[in-house]
């Protein structure tokens, strides 16, 4: 029977899942398969630190260059992260003509456009469904089963970590850190956990989901990103009174004339979408397509194992080309869609907390200035208090635009009565675009 040669840089979280999953179904695969698929080589920078697999010592190396150099490897599985050495290393190995299989999102943001550019000049695939919502198989939906359909939108909630954090912190009132503490025990959060609070984690996921959907390269500079780091327990409370969950949410939407919507940030989803009722590590992707309808993908979006189980597929499909190439390198650009609509075009609804202190004509103030921008407010809630007490003043706003928000805002924060800068978060209600 053929055998294909692997190659893992990387022993990590994923790495380790995936050396352990390859050999505990390795009957099933090759069954599935009718090839075997066989790691040669491991890459690892500490060739002595413990992992939890027991890789032979002779595979080992710490040069990812041995994995270009050994001609029995002939898929290269980077599960390094960070760029410098990743982007090498991928596009060394498309240079030699081995396949890439990669969970790097960060690597695929950055330099998706360079890295397929090569892929498709050499002829060889670059798979990557580990790198967007961990176990959830929603590339390979984008890429093959939707193949037929527009994509008109698609909300996901694709970090793990920031999603466990807020559930840790809407149900159990834990703190900030300590939420993030136990996601990094988990093995959910990146190398460098800034990644996931501050948004950028979902915002690479975010990019990569939108370039496929769309077909062109969307640089990092396009995207509007804000993170979960000043979600406070004050607004999901207040959320929550007023019928919402608060999500990281990636929006991506198709608009007129090729133009498309992209953005991550704190969401208020109505507790009744079935958004809102996911939970912990567990992500979910919303697509709608003109053909398709709606459609929603639902699972573990990081993690050892749901995230080898991604790795393992691309495998698969690496291993199938080399027995019958196809004319499909991972992704296929084409010229339908190629540009992003401003942040300060977009328009959306809003909460809006505004620290106050309790005197007469404060809310008419507030009130006033949104009105002097043409926003028009829909409920508000202020917390019975006593007059000369600092007081949350919370207001949900219509439909206006970001700019509209960004000006209104820039001059209530000169009001003497406000004691702190205002909270805006954005609020979703899924209508059709
Ligand atoms: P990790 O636990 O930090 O593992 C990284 C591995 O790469 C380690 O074995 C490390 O070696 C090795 N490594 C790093 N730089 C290297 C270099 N220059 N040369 C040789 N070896 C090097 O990271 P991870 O969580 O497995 O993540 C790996 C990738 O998967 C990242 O791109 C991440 O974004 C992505 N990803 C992670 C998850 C998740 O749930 N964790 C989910 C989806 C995608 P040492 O062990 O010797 O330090
Ligand atoms: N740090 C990422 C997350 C890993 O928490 O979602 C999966 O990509």
């Amino acid at each position: 029977m053929q055998k294909i040669g692997i190659g893992l840089a990387g022993l990590g979280t994923v790495g380790a899942g995936v050396y352990k999953h390859l050999l505990k179904n390795r009957v099933l695969l090759t069954e599935r398969l009718g090839l075997e698929l066989a790691v040669r080589k491991v890459v690892v920078r500490d060739a002595k630190k413990a992992r939890g697999v027991d890789v032979p010592g002779p595979m080992v190396s710490t040069r990812w260059q041995d994995l270009i150099d050994d001609p029995e490897v002939q898929i290269v599985c980077e599960l390094m992260g960070g760029i410098d050495s990743a982007l090498e290393l991928v596009l060394r190995a498309i240079e030699s003509k081995k396949i890439v299989v990669t969970a790097n999102k960060h690597l695929l943001a950055e330099h998706g456009k360079e890295i397929f550019q090569a892929a498709t000049k050499h002829k060889v695939p670059v798979y990557f469904e580990a790198a967007a919502a961990g176990g959830v198989p929603i590339i390979k939906t984008l890429r093959e089963a939707f193949i037929g359909s527009h994509i008109q939108s698609m909300h996901g909630i694709v970090n793990g970590t920031s999603n466990y954090i807020l559930t840790r912190m809407t149900e159990s009132g834990l703190g900030f850190a300590e939420a993030l503490a136990e996601a990094q025990a988990q093995g959910f959060a990146e190398a460098d956990p800034s990644l996931d609070v501050n948004g950028w984690d979902a915002g690479h996921k975010a990019i990569i989901l939108a370039s496929l959907a769309y077909g062109f390269w969307v640089g990092t500079d396009k995207i509007f990103v804000e993170g979960i780091e000043e979600i406070s327990a004050q607004d999901i409370c207040f959320a929550d009174r007023l019928g919402y969950r608060i999500k990281l949410l990636a929006i991506i939407k198709a608009e007129e004339k090729g133009e498309i919507e992209l953005r991550v940030h704190p969401t208020l989803i109505p507790k009744s979408h079935v958004l809102a009722s996911v939970n912990g590590v567990f992500n979910a992707v919303a697509v709608r397509g003109d053909i398709v309808g709606e459609t929603l993908f639902y699972g573990r979006g990081a993690g050892q194992d749901p995230t080898a189980s991604a790795v393992i597929s691309d495998i698969a499909e690496a291993a199938m080309f080399i027995e019958s190439p196809r004319r499909s390198y991972g992704f296929t650009p084409h010229g339908l869609y190629g540009s992003c609509k401003p942040i300060a075009q977009i328009v959306s609804q809003y909460y809006l907390r505004v620290p106050v202190i309790d005197k007469p004509g404060v809310l008419a103030q507030v009130a006033g200035i949104l009105g002097q921008h043409d926003i028009g407010i829909s409920s508000v809630i202020q917390p019975e208090s006593h007059e000369g007490e600092s007081i949350p003043l919370v207001l949900m706003i219509h439909d206006a635009t970001h700019a509209q928000m960004d000006r209104a805002l820039a001059q209530i924060a000169t009001l003497a009565c406000v004691k702190k800068t205002p909270k805006m978060i954005r609020v979703e209600t899924f209508s059709a675009s």
